[in-house]
């Protein structure tokens, strides 16, 4: 929202697809930039994070609401991700954004949709392996909020740093000409990063979550400290299974860009982890920065 228009205080909703481009073209109509937040709903504050640096990034900003179905590699997954619109809308409208797009599957994905946009190399490893077909899905759907809103810029968090390489290299190699930026992880006050699925979490699995920062904090700590990563990593998934994790799908380090495992930290290193509590799957990275680089 922009304070210097008065009488713009309400969020604008969109449904239609018929009703966005005009509602786009009235908001930027004085020649403001556009900064877009995509998400799937169920918002917390690390997206609301996000739409207050579009904010500052931007004349106005607009977000989507789209629990995607394409990325969803299993269903019950997808039929479990948590949804509440109505309390998104408000604490949308309360950050000060100043468009939603609520776009209905049909919308994005009209009858007989055969295209599938599929970036090679950063989308292969990690996720890539443990979710097939996932970030194909990530790429159609955000290639498509792109297209059709047309931003100067698009924030995407750091926490699905995968995520955000896949994005950019889509965003280069199409030439889509919108600014990608990503914008650091939000915590909780011990440490696990903020989710739409910790919602899924009970009250005990909730406090074992912690489990997952702590370790990979310490690990972080003792391979920029010049401990092989091997040991450092085999005792941080051995205390996640201590801690209550059932499942650790992996836990490496790996440049930052590339995606690809490195054996010692360099400024560009980064952890990657995703591991389970029961039948909740979580995802986190963090940067591991060697004590000669950090100067410490
Ligand atoms: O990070 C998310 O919430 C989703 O993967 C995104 C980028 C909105 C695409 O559906």
């Amino acid at each position: 929202m922009d304070p210097s228009k008065p009488g713009e205080s309400a969020v604008q909703i969109i449904r239609e697809l018929g009703g966005l481009k005009p509602a786009l073209g009235a908001l930027r109509g004085a020649g403001d930039t556009l900064a877009l937040v995509p998400t799937m709903g169920a918002l917390h504050d690390g997206h609301l994070a996000l739409v207050a640096e579009a904010g500052k990034r931007a004349g106005r900003v607009a977000a989507t609401i789209f629990v995607n179905p394409l990325q969803f590699n299993d269903a019950g997954d997808l039929a479990r991700y948590p949804r509440q619109e109505e309390t998104d809308l408000a604490k949308l409208e309360e950050a000060g954004c100043d468009l939603v797009w609520l776009p209905s599957p049909d919308q994005l994905y009209p009858q007989g949709f055969a295209t599938n946009v599929s970036v090679r190399g950063v989308s292969e490893r990690w996720e890539g392996e443990h979710r097939p077909g996932h970030f194909d899905g990530v790429a159609t759907v955000v290639a498509k909020l792109l297209l059709a809103m047309r931003p100067d810029i698009a924030i995407f968090g750091e926490k699905d740093w995968q995520q955000l390489a896949v994005i950019r290299r889509m965003e280069a190699d199409l030439g889509l000409g919108v600014a990608i930026l990503g914008y650091p992880t939000v915590r909780e006050a011990d440490g696990l990063a903020m989710s739409s699925r910790n919602a899924l979490l009970g009250a005990g699995e909730r406090r074992q979550a912690a489990a997952l920062p702590a370790a990979m904090l310490n690990a972080a700590r003792r391979i920029g400290a010049g401990e092989p990563a091997e040991l450092a990593l085999r005792d941080a998934r051995e205390a996640l299974v201590a801690g209550g994790f059932s499942k650790v799908d992996y836990l490496a380090l790996v440049d930052g860009g590339t995606l690809a495992p490195v054996d010692n930290a360099s400024e560009t290193t980064r952890m990657l982890a995703a591991a389970s509590i029961g039948s909740v799957r979580l995802i986190d990275n963090i940067a591991v920065t060697s004590v000669q680089q950090s100067g410490g």
